[in-house]
């Protein structure tokens, strides 16, 4: 099965731009099917007063983009529309504009990815600093989300043992080390395979790691962690969220970012595990959006500049080149096959 690729651009616009756009043609119960999405070439008008024109550079992939498929999205952003162009994080470049508030070369990020081009009002863009990083897409790194989850939800301090899920993805690989960072005293990584594990404690310098397959977590996660944990960063949810209650230590804190343990299935989770462990430890169980702490934004990207000058951060990331690509590449993200961020390279 295939997305398909056709062409909507209408032969009677004297514009002669075109571009790609993905579009959600049906609204796939649990994993999507690759013919769930359409690839369609379209015409690219002009910006009109108040508008810019921005063609997409790189666009971002990440496993809530499939809640944003389904029916009954938990996520405070509008679920796919179907017929429509799908929308997801982006950063490109300003090639027309027709606001005063952005200039021709100006580099932005925005929510209108899916697209090879961007049309829409000035206010939709923000811009960022060229210079900020070696490559545009480093815009869209979830560090922050990392960062905020830490710090606000997690309420990390120095000398937390801090054990992190899906630890090789995009959030808990940047998780682990600003934990560390921070202050940590031991971070402890899980993730879907023996190379990933091995990822973990090499490239990027977790103390202890293990294959979320490799018989009951609770077992593994005890032998990681002899003396209990203080943070959970949890982007998986069920056996895992389980497992870190049982091996938490008393005030323990559990940030929870994401539930990939259903956002690949949609089967519903079976909850937090032992309550009387939660009342008994009096732990903290918080979950937390990016959208409520975008105010943090600048304090972090200062230090995560820094942290990467210094060479103290791996920055990991894999690019999937070409809008038509981006379909099978969300499904082999979510299927655990990359590590890090995974962007797609537009226009190519
Ligand atoms: N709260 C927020 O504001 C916020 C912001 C951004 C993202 N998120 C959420 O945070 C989570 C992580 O996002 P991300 O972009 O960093 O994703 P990611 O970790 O890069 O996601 C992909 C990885 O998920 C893992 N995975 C898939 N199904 C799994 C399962 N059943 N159990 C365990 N691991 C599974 C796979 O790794 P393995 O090979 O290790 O299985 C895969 O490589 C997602 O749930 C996302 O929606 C939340």
């Amino acid at each position: 099965m295939n997305s398909s690729l056709k062409s909507a651009a209408s032969s009677g616009n004297s514009s002669p731009r075109a571009g790609l756009e993905a579009r959600l043609v049906a609204r796939p119960d649990g994993l999507p099917a690759l013919d769930d999405f359409e690839i369609v070439e379209v015409t690219v008008p002009d910006p009109a007063a108040g508008q810019v024109l921005v063609r997409n550079l790189f666009m971002s992939l990440d496993p809530g983009m499939l809640l944003l498929m389904g029916g009954d999205s938990p996520l405070p952003a509008p679920r796919y529309e179907i017929g429509a162009a799908m929308y997801g994080d982006a950063v490109g470049e300003v090639i027309a504009s027709a606001d005063p508030s952005l200039s021709e070369g100006d580099l932005v990020v925005h929510r209108l990815g899916w697209r090879d081009y961007a049309v829409a009002a000035a206010a939709a863009f923000r811009r960022v600093d060229r210079a900020a990083y070696p490559s545009p897409s480093l815009h869209l790194g979830f560090g922050l989300v990392a960062y905020v989850g830490l710090m606000e939800a997690a309420q990390l301090r120095p000398g937390d043992t801090v054990f992190v899920s899906s630890a090789a993805g995009a959030t808990g690989g940047m998780a682990g080390q600003i934990a560390r960072l921070k202050g940590a005293a031991r971070v402890i990584g899980s993730a879907g395979s023996p190379a990933k594990a091995a990822h973990l404690t090499g490239r990027l310098g977790f103390d202890a790691a293990f294959d979320y397959h490799d018989g009951p977590v609770l077992d593994r996660l005890r032998e990681a962690a002899p003396d209990g944990i203080d943070v959970y960063f949890d982007n998986v949810g069920g056996e895992q969220l389980r497992a870190a209650v049982e091996v938490m230590n008393v005030h323990g804190r559990i940030a929870v970012c994401g539930a990939l343990n259903r956002q690949r299935t949609a089967r519903p989770d079976d909850g937090p595990g032992d309550l009387l462990s939660v009342l008994g430890k009096r732990l903290t169980i918080r979950g937390f959006t990016l959208w409520d702490h975008l105010d943090r934004a600048a304090e972090f990207g200062e230090q995560f500049r820094n942290w990467l000058r210094e060479g103290s951060i791996v920055y990991d990331e894999t690019v999937v080149d070409g809008l038509a690509s981006a379909p099978q590449a969300l499904l082999d993200l979510v299927r655990g096959r990359y590590t890090g961020k995974t962007v797609v390279r537009m226009g190519s």
